[in-house]
């Protein structure tokens, strides 16, 4: 089959989708539920209405957008990813893997195909953790590993529920029917920007995942003394936002103390109060990502912080609260779906690297409940969760490519 990809309309696609953002270009601020969320779905669901999708979202917003085929009824084959991004972000990460599936699309559809299984776009609501603290709430609410109630008792920082915010932006299906029926998925394929260095320092187009990283995040809250920065003695401290700065070393010292490149830590948030500078900092709250392809290493690095949370606090008396906000499993790509892309990129003329996936992805939960894999376009520089995260027009356009003929194959029982 001759299948044509339209770059130049996949680079309009991004260019509106860029301009939904609540950040100066080239950054892109898109949190979900926000005005620039809410606008960069209804731009995907003209664009879906105009391909002749048939589109339905669910209580949470999460949008199927779905090419019937010739045996409904089967199992359907499906590609997305989110439009979400976290603050003063790039206008790739996510994004690709949307216009990405809705191009590959609108090429097969262009090219006279006809699909034997439905074929889908799912745009995930809410893969970044900015607003409620925990990552890829679509895809864990439709696999059901978040329940209803937990999704109600999801909260942003100042408060306000997850039910409130989907209410509010119109999502109002009830949270019920939001886990999918066993075996609603023959196969899931997302295509990524790779957001690491390995494809472009290889001079390769394509990378086919074959596994992606176990994350895992904590929150934790310490809780010391405010007092007078000019007459409390230092022997008589209670500082919280050092005991966080001691925590926040511990974490470093944690991950590289595995002695392994593939165990990573961040503390991302550190926040203090009261905020004034001749104040003594009472509270301290940090989040802390831990990642790792090994989940037992991983898992060692989590026990290593909560015990120096400890340790910290107990010699500072301070007092602490510590969450574990997710701890996941790694996911292993269906060794199938990997071998129907590589050998379309074979077919197609693409060199492409077999590799590992140290972001975490929607897919990392659809691969549950599906046989799922990822194609990764290059990243410049590897550079990603950035403003100026790039990728090429031609090399996205590359990806849709590898992507349209994958799941052309894939609808075919
Ligand atoms: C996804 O955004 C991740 O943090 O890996
Ligand atoms: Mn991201
Ligand atoms: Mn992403």
């Amino acid at each position: 089959m001759e299948l044509i990809i339209d770059v130049e309309a996949l680079g309009v696609d991004l260019d509106a989708l860029a301009a939904c953002s609540d950040d100066e270009p080239p950054g892109v601020t898109r949190l979900v539920y926000g005005p620039a969320d809410l606008r960069a779905r209804a731009y995907l669901r003209q664009q879906c209405d105009e391909a002749g999708l048939v589109v339905r979202e669910d209580g949470l917003g999460t949008l199927f957008a779905r090419w019937p085929g010739r045996e409904p009824d089967l199992p359907a084959v499906a590609s997305g990813s989110h439009l979400d991004a976290l603050p003063h972000a790039g206008r790739f990460d996510g994004t690709v893997g949307v216009v990405g599936a809705l191009e590959a699309l609108r090429a097969l559809r262009r090219a006279g195909f006809q699909p034997q299984r439905s074929l889908e776009l799912i745009l995930f609501t809410s893969e970044e953790p900015t607003r409620f603290g925990l990552g890829c709430l679509g895809s864990r609410a439709m696999i059901g590993s978040l329940t209803p109630d937990q999704l109600r008792q999801l909260r942003d920082g100042q408060g306000r529920s997850l039910d409130e915010w989907r209410t509010s932006a119109g999502f109002t299906a009830p949270l019920e029917e939001v886990a999918l029926a066993p075996g609603a998925y023959a196969a899931f394929v997302e295509l990524h920007i790779e957001q690491g260095p390995l494809l472009e320092v290889e001079g390769l187009p394509i990378g086919v995942v074959r596994a992606i990283a176990a994350p895992a995040a904590l929150r934790v809250a310490m809780r010391g003394q405010s007092g007078h920065a000019g007459s409390v003695l230092m022997l008589e401290r209670r500082d919280a936002l050092l005991a966080g700065a001691e925590l926040a070393l511990a974490v470093e010292a944690a991950a590289l103390g595995t002695g392994s490149r593939d165990t990573v830590a961040t503390t991302g948030i550190f926040t203090i109060g009261p905020g004034a500078v001749n104040a003594i900092p009472n509270v301290a709250t940090l989040e802390i990502d831990v990642r790792d392809i090994d989940l037992e290493r991983r898992d060692h690095v989590l026990q290593a912080i909560k015990a120096s949370t400890e340790a910290i606090c107990a010699r500072r008396h301070v007092t602490y609260d510590l969450i574990e906000l997710n701890a996941d499993p790694p996911a292993t790509c269906d060794p199938a779906v990997v071998e129907t892309i590589i050998k379309v990129c074979d077919r197609i003329g693409l060199p492409r690297l077999i590799m590992i996936s140290r972001a975490y992805h929607d897919s990392l939960f659809m691969a549950r409940i599906c046989p799922t894999a990822m194609i990764f376009i290059p990243s410049r520089g590897g550079i990603s969760h950035r403003a100026d995260e790039y990728s090429d027009l031609e090399q996205i356009g590359q990806g849709v490519a590898v992507l349209a003929h994958s799941l052309a194959a894939l609808s075919q029982a």
